[in-house]
């Protein structure tokens, strides 16, 4: 393959937050290796193909714009793509399952296998399919069998390759990452998408595994990102109770090197689309392997991410003497993260939630989420088990939840902030135009500790950071 007589041509099946930058980065390093990305969804084909990507990532406009037209495209044509490629990337949601067996915590496998399964049906000739969706340990053995059972003669070789990219750093983990591991049985397959990564990096940072440790690799590289942030964010609550400041407990344990400094942000807790999932998943696949004690030991991970957030929203109710009922409090932010217009299990989510059922009216601000997003998300968290929204919070949502053009807007004549994301732009706000506009006192509950609680503090703000106990209050 990637020969004059036979050049790679690939195939995604999946045009998400991972599926596409990654492919257009293939693409931009790649000029002569075609590159298609199907989708079942219309209308993101038609925002990939058009000036405002369906993804909001620093950088990646410009990627796509180069490859774009000379050798990236997207496009709704699943089996075209894939007759058309001989490497075909598998890069499709895999939620957790809502209902059924291992509901809350498994993998659903729903779309991956029908992937395959399309893949088996429409393929001649020889095939190299690469799983890029995360998923259990095994997987690509069921996948193997699926391929295997193509009535047309075809026949695959199968690879893990999970991507690590962090969402609003997506391009520059893509150009430089840490490593890229491939998992798989045949060197040759390997060596062939080891090829298309050595055009822009260096060799040793490629690891090569078989398909099992490739897989498990995923799930507990984010389990232990995930645990880091839990485990800070555990002693946020120690710090809150105690008059210790988080943040310099961070500092100071991050500076021992076997420690590290990185992922040691306390904050109102993760989101995103991987970490809890992937836990949960790893959480499943312990559980039927009879491991027990180490199920429990990794569910207390996303256990304490749900008690930080919760803590989030009865620190602000109690704050506000015991009551929110009726009372103002701008949301700033909405995506789980700064540089990303993802909300998927954004802590913000959450809080609103809490908040609402408080009666408290809010007025978000996000620079990148839409408000279609933020009232579909509000919906969706009030689903009861049956999937359905009462009527008492779909009123509570129309009401109560008003969006805002920007973070001076969304503070006026507020009773508090709720500093949901970390956008950069929160730290440069005229904090006392801020202030004048607001009831007193002026609350602020800073989720992701970026103000300056003693500059918020001098103009007459009441703040409240995460592991902090408010030294600043008037
Ligand atoms: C997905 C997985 O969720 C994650 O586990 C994995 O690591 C990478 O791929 P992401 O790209 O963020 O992550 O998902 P999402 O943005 O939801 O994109 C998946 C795309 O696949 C959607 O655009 C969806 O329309 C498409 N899809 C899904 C298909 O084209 N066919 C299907 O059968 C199912
Ligand atoms: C994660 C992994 O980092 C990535 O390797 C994998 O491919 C997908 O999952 P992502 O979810 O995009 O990436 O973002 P990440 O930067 O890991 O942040 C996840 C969540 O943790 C965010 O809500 C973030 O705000 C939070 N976080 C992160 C903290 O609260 N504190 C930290 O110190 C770091």
């Amino acid at each position: 393959m990637n020969s004059p007589a036979n050049p790679l041509r690939i195939c995604c099946i999946g045009a998400g937050y991972v599926g596409g930058p990654t492919m257009a980065m293939i693409a931009k390093q790649c000029p002569d290796i075609q590159v298609t990305v199907v989708d079942l969804n219309q209308s993101r084909i038609d925002q990939w193909n058009s000036d405002v990507l369906p993804i909001y990532e620093p950088g990646l406009k410009e990627v796509v714009e180069e490859a774009r037209g000379r050798n990236l495209s997207f496009s709704t044509d699943v089996e075209g793509g894939i007759r058309g490629a001989n490497m075909i990337f598998i890069s499709v949601n895999t939620p957790t399952k809502t209902h059924g067996l291992g509901a809350g915590r498994a993998a659903n496998l729903e779309f991956v296998e029908k992937c395959a399964r399309r893949i088996a049906e429409c393929s001649q000739g020889h095939k190299i399919v690469v799983e890029k969706s995360t998923l259990p340990v095994r997987t690509a053995e069921a996948g193997k069998r699926i391929l295997r059972s193509s009535s047309s003669g075809a026949t695959f070789d199968v690879l893990s390759n999970p991507e690590f990219l962090a969402e609003g750093t997506a391009v520059s983990d893509l150009l430089a990452p840490d490593r890229v591991l491939i998992g798989g049985e045949s060197s040759e397959a390997i060596e062939q998408l080891a090829q298309v990564y050595e055009r822009w990096i260096p060799r040793q940072k490629i690891l090569t595994t078989n398909l099992w440790s490739s897989e498990l690799s995923k799930l507990t590289a984010n389990a232990f990102l995930a645990q880091r942030v839990s485990s800070i964010n555990a002693i946020s609550a120690l710090c809150e109770a105690t008059g210790a400041d988080v943040d310099e407990v961070a500092k100071a344990i991050g500076s021992d090197s076997r420690i590290g400094p990185k992922f040691l942000k306390a904050s109102v807790g993760f989101g995103g689309s991987c970490f809890q999932k992937d836990i949960l998943n790893l959480v499943y696949l312990c559980q039927h392997f009879g491991l027990s004690e180490v199920a429990m030991y990794w569910e207390q991970v996303v256990k304490m991410n749900d008690y930080q957030k919760q803590r989030f929203s009865t620190r602000i109710i109690r704050t506000m003497f015991h009551t929110v009922s009726d009372k103002q409090i701008a949301i700033w932010g909405f995506a789980f993260k700064k540089d990303t217009n993802d909300t998927r299990e954004s802590a913000a989510i959450y809080v609103c939630r809490d908040l609402l059922e408080e009666g408290a009216r809010l007025v978000v601000y996000d620079p990148r989420v839409s408000e279609k997003q933020i009232r579909h998300d509000l919906e969706d968290v009030f689903k009861d088990s049956s999937l359905e929204v009462s009527q008492r919070h779909k009123r509570l949502i129309e009401t109560n939840v008003s969006i805002a053009s920007d973070a001076y807007q969304a503070s006026e004549h507020a009773h508090a902030i709720a500093v949901m994301t970390e956008w950069d732009e929160f730290k440069k706000l005229d904090m006392k135009r801020v202030y004048e506009n607001m009831y007193r006192p002026a609350f602020v509950f800073d989720g992701r500790n970026i103000l300056d609680e003693a500059v918020l503090a001098k103009i007459g703000f009441e703040v409240h950071g995460i592991g902090r106990s408010n030294k600043f209050t008037n």
